[in-house]
C-alpha cells in the first residue's frame, strides 16, 4: 500500500507546476523590488500617438514596471509659451502608467537645450532675476502638477561639458544670463524648488559619460558631495549609460562610481541605457555585434544588482522603432532589447539572465536607521536604541534577542548582525521585513560619524550590505509612546509606578518617570547590551525638560535600572498651573530635543 501512495505522490509532484519562471523584464526585476523602465512617448510632437499603437503599448506595459517620458515633460512640450502649459502628453503617459501599475520617472526640469521657441529670445534680454522667476515658476508648476504621480525627477540634466575640465556648460540658467547664482548654485536652487513643490519625490542629477572614473564624474561627485554637506535636497544621480560596443564602463569602473555615491547616501538610477551598434541599410546589426551588446547589457545589470544603492533601471526607447540613435548617429542603431518587430533581442535575454542569476546584497541606506522611540532618522547617539529597516534579508518571522545569564543582549539574532565601525551592536530583535532593533554601541561616543553595515548569515558573503555612514551626536533623545507610534501618551510612570494615562493622571507638583532612549554616554561608562546595574547619570551637558511648555524640574536623567543600557529614564516634577488633560513633554539633552507629540496626563 505504502509503495502505491508513494508512487502516486511522485506522479503528483512531477505534475505540479514549478514556480512560474519570469518571462518578462518586469517579472524578473520584481523580486529585487527595483523598477525597470523605458523612455516612452505619446503624441507630444503631434500624431501618431504611440500609446495608441497596440504593439508599442502592449510591449511597454508587459515588459516594464516604469516609464519615463522621453520628451513629454520637457520645456519644449510643457511650456509652449511663457504663459501657457501643456501637460496633456505627460498626463496621458501618467494615466497609461497608472493603468498598468507602472511608476513614472520625470524628465527633465532644467536643461541647456530643447527649449520652446520663445525661451532663447527671452533669455537674451532677461535679467538673472527674471530668469530665476521663470525657472522657479516652471519647476513649481510642473512638479506640482505631477506631484504624487512622478516618483523621481531628473531635476537638472547634463550640466557639465565633455571637456577635460568638465566645466559647467554655458546655458541660460548658468551664465547666459543665469539666475543670479554662481557655480553650481543654479543647480542647487533648482533642486530646492523641486523639493518644495513635491517633498515626496526623489530628486536626481542626470548625466552621461559619468559611468566610469574621469573628470566629468569627478565634477558631479564634487557637486553632489557639496549638496549633501549643505542640505540640498538630492536623492541620487542618474547614469544615462548611452554606450556602444567600442565604449562602455568596465564592471569595476561602474561599481567604483556607484559606491562613491553610495558613500554619500545617494542612489543611482540607470536612466537611459542603450548600446548602439553599426547597422546595415535596414537598421539591422550583425549577430556578432548583438552578442557583444548582450554581454554589455548583462555586465551592467549584474554590477547594478550587486550595488545596494542601485534603485532603478531604464532603457532609452521601447523598441528599435522609437530609438533616438539612428537620427543622431547615422549608421548606428539596434541599441535596445526589442527590435523593429517588437521582438526580444539577445540584449533582452542577457538582462533576464542577469536578473535571475545575480544575488543582490542587503541594501542599507542612511534613512533606514531611525530612533526606535521617535522613528526619526538623523544623527545617532552612543547607546541609542535604533530600528534598522528595509532589508529583505533576515529571519522570515520575528526573532527576539535572548539575553544571556547576565542579562546581556546578543549581537547576533536570527543570523542578523548590525555593525557600527565594525563593532557588533546588541540586538533586541530581528526580522526580514519589520526591521531590526539594535543598540548603537557606546564606542561611537566622541566620533563625528559611524559606518554601519548589515549582515545576514554573512558566511555566504552575498548577504553583507553596503555601508552607510551616519553622523554621530552626543545625544539624540526621544520618548517612547505607549502605543509605539512615536507620538501620543508617553511611556510614563507615575510616582507609584502605575502607568500614567488619562484615567490615571498625575497632579501638579507630582512626579513622573519618563522612558526613552538617545540620552547618550553614561557617567562611568556602560557595557553594550548589558542591563543597567543601577541609576547612573547621563554624561552629556545638562538635561532640561518642559511639560505643557513650562519648565519642569529634572530630578534624575540616566540609565533605567533593570533595563538595557541605552534606555533612558528621566524623572520630572509636574509644574503648577497646567491645564488638566494631555500636556506635551519635551526633554532636551545638551542641545538635542526629543520629538514633539508625546504627552503626559495631568489633572
Ligand atoms: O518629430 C518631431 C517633429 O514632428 C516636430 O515638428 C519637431 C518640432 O521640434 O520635433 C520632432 O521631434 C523631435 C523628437 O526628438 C522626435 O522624437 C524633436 O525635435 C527632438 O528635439 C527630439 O530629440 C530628443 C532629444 O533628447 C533632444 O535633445 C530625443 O527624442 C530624445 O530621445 C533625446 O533624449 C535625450 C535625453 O532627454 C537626455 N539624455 C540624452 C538623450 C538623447 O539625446
Amino acid at each position: 500500500m505504502t509503495m502505491k501512495i508513494l508512487s502516486c505522490l511522485t506522479v503528483l509532484l512531477a505534475a505540479m507546476p514549478l514556480a512560474a519562471q519570469p518571462t518578462t523584464l518586469r517579472q524578473a526585476a520584481a523580486p529585487q523590488g527595483i523598477p525597470i523602465g523605458a523612455a516612452a512617448s505619446a503624441d507630444e510632437y503631434g500624431p501618431p500617438d504611440l500609446l495608441l499603437n497596440t504593439s508599442y503599448a502592449n510591449l511597454l506595459s508587459s515588459q516594464y514596471s516604469m516609464l519615463e517620458p522621453g520628451n513629454a515633460m520637457k520645456w519644449d512640450v510643457t511650456q509652449p509659451t511663457q504663459t501657457t502649459y501643456n501637460f496633456g502628453p505627460g498626463d496621458e503617459l501618467v494615466a497609461f502608467a497608472q493603468a498598468n501599475q507602472m511608476r513614472v520617472r520625470g524628465h527633465n526640469l532644467c536643461w541647456y537645450t530643447q527649449f520652446p521657441s520663445w525661451l532663447q529670445p527671452y533669455a537674451e534680454t532677461a535679467t538673472p532675476a527674471q530668469m530665476a522667476t521663470l525657472l522657479q515658476n516652471h519647476i513649481t508648476t510642473e512638479v506640482t502638477h505631477f506631484a504624487g504621480q512622478v516618483f523621481a525627477w531628473d531635476v537638472v540634466n547634463e550640466a557639465f561639458d565633455d571637456s577635460s575640465a568638465a566645466a559647467l556648460r554655458d546655458s541660460i540658467w548658468y551664465n547666459q544670463p543665469g539666475i543670479g547664482q554662481t557655480g553650481t548654485g543654479y543647480i542647487a536652487q533648482a533642486f530646492k524648488w523641486a523639493h518644495a513643490a513635491d517633498p515626496s519625490a526623489l530628486l536626481f542629477y542626470n548625466d552621461y559619460n559619468i559611468e566610469e572614473p574621469g573628470p566629468k564624474f569627478d565634477a558631479v561627485l564634487s557637486m553632489v558631495q557639496d549638496f549633501v554637506n549643505n542640505g540640498v535636497p538630492i536623492n541620487g544621480v542618474g547614469f544615462e549609460m548611452h554606450v556602444l560596443n567600442a565604449y562602455y564602463p568596465s564592471a569595476t569602473q561602474l561599481a567604483q562610481n556607484m559606491q562613491a555615491l553610495a558613500a554619500l547616501g545617494l542612489q543611482v538610477h540607470i536612466t537611459e541605457m542603450d548600446v548602439r551598434l553599426p547597422v546595415d541599410a535596414s537598421g539591422n546589426a550583425s549577430a556578432a555585434d548583438l552578442q557583444t551588446q548582450a554581454q554589455i547589457y548583462q555586465t551592467i545589470m549584474t554590477v547594478c544588482l550587486q550595488q545596494p544603492n542601485y534603485t532603478a533601471f531604464q532603457v532609452w526607447g521601447v523598441s528599435y522603432n522609437d530609438s533616438w540613435i539612428p537620427s543622431v548617429f547615422p549608421g548606428y542603431g539596434a541599441a535596445l532589447p526589442f527590435d523593429f518587430n517588437y521582438k526580444p533581442t539577445p540584449a533582452f535575454t542577457a538582462l533576464m539572465t542577469a536578473m535571475q542569476t545575480t544575488t543582490t546584497p542587503p541594501s542599507l541606506k542612511v534613512s533606514n536607521v531611525v530612533n526606535a522611540a521617535s522613528y526619526q532618522g538623523g544623527p545617532v547617539a552612543p547607546g541609542e536604541i535604533v530600528t534598522v529597516y528595509n532589508s529583505t534579508y533576515g529571519p522570515a518571522t520575528l526573532v527576539l534577542g535572548q539575553p544571556d545569564a547576565t542579562g546581556k543582549f546578543p549581537t547576533n539574532v536570527g543570523g542578523v548582525q548590525v555593525l557600527f565601525d565594525g563593532v557588533p551592536a546588541p540586538l533586541l530583535y530581528a526580522s526580514a521585513n519589520s526591521g531590526v532593533g539594535a543598540i548603537v554601541p557606546f564606542e561611537v561616543a566622541g566620533k563625528q560619524q559611524t559606518v554601519v553595515e548589515y549582515q545576514y548569515n554573512p558566511a555566504s558573503g552575498a548577504a553583507v550590505s553596503n555601508t552607510a555612514t551616519l553622523p554621530v551626536a552626543a545625544a539624540a533623545p526621544a520618548i517612547f509612546a505607549l502605543n509605539e507610534s512615536g507620538s501620543g501618551p508617553g511611556a510614563i510612570l507615575n510616582l507609584d509606578y502605575t502607568v500614567n494615562s488619562a484615567s490615571n493622571p498625575v497632579s501638579a507638583g507630582g512626579y513622573i518617570q519618563v522612558f526613552g532612549t538617545g540620552g547618550g554616554a553614561i557617567v562611568g561608562g556602560a557595557t553594550d547590551g548589558a542591563p543597567a546595574s543601577g541609576a547612573a547619570n547621563l554624561a552629556t551637558q545638562p538635561v532640561t525638560a518642559t511639560i505643557g511648555g513650562v519648565a519642569a524640574k529634572v530630578v534624575y536623567a540616566g540609565t533605567a535600572p533593570g533595563l538595557v543600557n541605552g534606555a533612558m529614564q528621566v524623572d520630572l516634577q509636574i509644574p503648577a498651573g497646567l491645564t488638566p488633560g494631555p500636556q506635551p513633554v519635551v526633554i532636551t539633552v545638551g542641545t538635542a530635543v526629543s520629538q514633539s507629540g508625546i504627552t503626559v496626563a495631568v489633572q
